[in-house]
């Protein structure tokens, strides 16, 4: 049984993964409309992906006695500058989300729950990959300048992450 004091903080997590699933989305939409469709595929799968984040924190915190809410999200921005105006949000967003998961982790010490503490060990690696996707696809950025044909590429490359990250068929 969790206590609800980590419930609670458990709960505020599910709301910044929720929204983390509607910013990817966000962002994936400018990028399509933008002409970016490798780009918005790799960041439509990455919304799936938070929202599954999200669902894992449901289904832990009803298996331990608690209750999941559904959270009420503020919109995400709909309007970006560039793609590198993108990668910078993603990197920053995520810094904030692995804070986040630190200072549940933290929490979970604090009231001596070690098994909420186990299970947030996941999110604590998942963070790590993150951010170090952001951080390299900003290096590549940063490489490519105004080249245009260095965006055409990139484009592509993600789109092919994408597939190779989240296991789906070009076709989906
Ligand atoms: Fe679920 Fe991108 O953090």
């Amino acid at each position: 049984m969790i206590s609800s004091k980590i419930e609670a903080a458990l709960n505020r997590q599910i709301d910044l993964e929720g929204f983390s699933s509607m910013y990817y989305l966000s962002m994936a939409s400018w990028c399509e409309v933008k002409g970016y469709n490798g780009i918005a595929k790799f960041l439509y799968h990455h919304s799936d992906e938070e929202r599954m984040h999200m669902l894992k924190l449901f289904q832990y915190i009803n298996d331990r006695g608690g209750h999941a809410v559904v959270p009420g999200l503020d919109a995400p921005p709909k309007m970006y500058a560039s793609i590198h105006e993108i990668f910078e949000t993603i990197l920053s967003h995520e810094i904030k989300v692995s804070n986040e998961i630190n200072a549940l982790v933290e929490l979970c010490i604090q009231e001596k729950d070690y098994t909420t503490h186990n299970f947030l060990q996941w999110y604590v690696a998942e963070q790590i990959e993150e951010e170090t996707l952001a951080r390299n696809v900003l290096d590549k950025l940063r490489l490519i300048g105004d080249d245009k044909g260095g965006m055409y590429l990139l484009d592509r490359d993600l789109q092919s992450l994408s597939v190779t990250v989240h296991g789906s068929s070009k076709e989906d």
